[in-house]
């Protein structure tokens, strides 16, 4: 019987243009199925869209629409992306499709009911701005590290999955199935963070907080968190087309959520009684200029941009061919530019175009019906080396095997030197092109997976239909007589001309300043200030509060200069300050406006008027 191969791809968040990472892991996934379809598989390829959260929520308010009509247009443009690259998904899953919705709250409700899934008070530390809660671990000089603001300790009910009594299980497991993450380094980070106590997981959040999610069956009150709702994913997509899918043979993520799929996930399906993926194979990241690709970096690289430029198939090649499995890489559009023209346009585009050449010039471009007998190393035992590499996940030595193999056909013309000997043995030579026409077609079945529509294109040359029969009978399915095209041009080479009018991407230390308007900045109201008292803030080494006279009225102000001020000294200085910031509680402390300073070398100096200026002076 077949075998079964079901993959998966991370559901991509829709509030993000799809980049050039996320066109990597769907196209190796693609390329990853298309070769299991070779193999005679039974093939099962899901991929789809993470629809709840804020971000989603944000984005529909600001664009007065419904959080669902948001991610009914923001969905679109990862399914036009991915028909442009020649996806061959099986299914494409979005997580507020009612299928996913229900599944989620059965399982949730079977958890609760098993005592698997507990309610308690959560404790961290809040943003009030960003509406979130963030972990010790998180903050970033005691503030949030998103936007740098103060953040403040504070308690809700929450729910929680007891994913901590899964740790010794879930450490034998990845210990007994060395297959279970990979590559090894991934299991052995993955090892090393189970080393430490593994808490339990919040899996809630109260709807007055976040809105849109799924909500909780047994706690209405509350949606359930990122995590449980996106994992569950992989389940309810084969369940809701009747079964028989599930477990998964291979999760394919980026390594930015490894945690999540071989730590929570294991986890969650151990409690609910499901079966355990086989593999989590997890890559490495797309670098530009040596950071991760990121839309807040500006360094995105777009994918469709690319493919319009140099062709899908070339794009797709390259994506597969430059990163090896598992590491980082760096991307460079001159790198792709040289894999293009000395990989596809030299090594197979000139293959073709040569050997038709020499057809119409010894065989008024017909095959010829005889080829030579049997060599040493037939096609069929390089596509056996690659079966086993691929079943190993190991795609890039996969496409060595492949590129080496048509450089070896490559070579063999030329050592051959049929454009000499087909004046003197027309037969042979016939028979040697014949032979040389069906190794390259064996060639490009092979990268059919890779790049289904130029190699379509190269087989419907020669009269064949892509893998429709296996390579072995492959030679006697070349029609003899069949008239070539008069010419071929697979792959015409290129040349890299950067674009003069792209933006240049800012290096990632010293991004670029956004500039403001004037409207933008008469928002800001600076005003002169004096400070009237000043005194540490309990339980906070940074923090001093001050009094401040602002002319009409006095006001509290919490500012973080303990360590380069003492108190005693600032009663009487006139300070800057901005008077129309939100206000904020800042270790239970109101804090109305915030101060001014210059930052030296680390060294916080007030800023203060050149001379005496009324408090209350506009600044401007
Ligand atoms: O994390 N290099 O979605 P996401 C390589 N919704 N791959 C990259 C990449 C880069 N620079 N950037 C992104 C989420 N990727 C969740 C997943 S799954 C149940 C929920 C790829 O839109 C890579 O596959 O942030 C990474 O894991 C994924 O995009 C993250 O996509
Ligand atoms: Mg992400």
């Amino acid at each position: 019987m077949a075998e079964k191969f079901f993959l998966t791809t991370p559901i991509y968040y829709v509030n993000d243009e799809p980049h050039l990472g996320h066109a990597y892991t769907t196209v190796i996934a693609d390329i990853l199925t298309r070769f299991h379809r070779l193999f005679g598989d039974r093939v099962f390829f899901l991929t789809g869209t993470d629809e709840h959260g804020q971000k989603v929520a944000e984005a529909a308010v600001k664009a007065g629409r419904s959080p669902q009509d948001q991610c009914d247009i923001m969905v679109q443009r990862f399914q036009a992306v991915w028909e442009k690259l020649d996806i061959s998904h099986d299914d494409f899953i979005r997580t507020t499709e009612e299928r996913h919705t229900k599944y989620v709250q059965d399982v949730l409700q079977k958890l609760w009911d098993d005592n698997e899934i507990y309610e308690a008070e959560y404790e961290g530390w809040y943003c009030v701005p960003e509406e979130r809660f963030w972990t010790e671990k998180d903050l970033i000089e005691g503030n949030c590290p998103s936007c740098g603001r103060e953040v403040s300790r504070l308690s809700e009910k929450n729910y929680f999955f007891r994913m901590g009594k899964y740790q010794d299980w879930l450490i034998g497991h990845l210990k007994q199935n060395p297959r279970f993450i990979l590559p090894e380094t991934r299991r052995n980070e993955i090892l090393g963070f189970l080393a430490k106590p593994l808490g339990d997981l919040c899996i809630s959040r109260p709807k007055e907080r976040l809105a849109w999610g799924i909500p909780i069956p047994f706690a209405p009150d509350f949606v359930t968190y990122v995590w449980f709702d996106a994992l569950l994913n992989y389940v309810t997509a084969p369940e809701s087309r009747g079964g028989g899918w599930w477990p998964a043979t291979v999760h394919l993520i980026g390594k930015d959520i490894l945690t999540t799929h071989s730590v929570y996930w294991p986890t969650m399906l151990k409690a609910a009684g499901l079966e355990l993926p086989e593999t989590i194979l997890s890559h490495g990241w797309w670098l530009v200029e040596d950071a991760k690709m990121s839309k807040s970096l500006g360094n995105v690289v777009k994918p469709l941009a690319l493919a319009d430029k140099y062709g899908v198939d070339a794009f797709r090649f390259f994506l597969a061919r430059e990163m090896s499995l598992g590491l980082d890489a760096t991307f460079s559009e001159t790198a792709l530019v040289n894999r293009y023209n000395s990989e596809l346009a030299n090594d197979l585009g000139n293959l073709f175009s040569r050997l038709i050449k020499l057809l119409h010039q010894f065989n008024q471009g017909r095959i010829p019906a005889e080829g030579l007998p049997d060599k040493a190393d037939p096609p069929t035992a390089v596509w056996d080396r690659v079966r086993s590499l691929i079943n190993e996940y190991r795609l890039n030595a996969a496409l060595d095997e492949i590129m080496t193999y048509v450089r070896s056909l490559n070579k063999a013309v030329e050592d051959a030197a049929p454009w000499k000997a087909g004046k003197t043995d027309p037969e042979g030579t016939n028979r040697f092109l014949r032979s040389a026409l069906e190794d390259l077609a064996a060639a490009a079945c092979m990268l059919w997976p890779v790049m289904p529509g130029k190699m379509t294109e190269l087989l419907a040359a020669l009269n064949l239909k892509p893998c429709a029969s296996p390579l072995s009978s492959l030679k006697r399915s070349l029609s003899a007589g069949h008239l070539l095209p008069e010419k071929a041009s697979l792959f015409p080479r290129v040349k890299y001309e950067p674009q003069s009018e792209a933006p240049k991407t800012p290096a990632p230390s010293a991004p670029e300043i956004p500039l403001v308007t004037i409207d933008d900045f008469r928002r800001i109201q600076l005003r002169v200030a004096r400070i009237v008292g000043a005194q540490a803030v309990p339980g906070a080494d940074k923090l001093l509060k001050l009094e401040i006279d602002l002319g009409t009225e006095k006001r509290t102000l919490v500012a973080g200069i303990a360590k380069h001020y003492k108190p005693e000294d600032l009663p009487g200085k006139s300070i800057v300050i901005v008077a129309n910031l939100q206000p904020a509680k800042i270790r239970g402390v109101e804090s109305k406006g915030m101060l001014l300073a210059a930052e030296d070398d680390g060294k916080l100096i007030l800023i203060t008027p050149e001379s005496e200026a009324h408090p209350g002076s506009k600044i401007g």
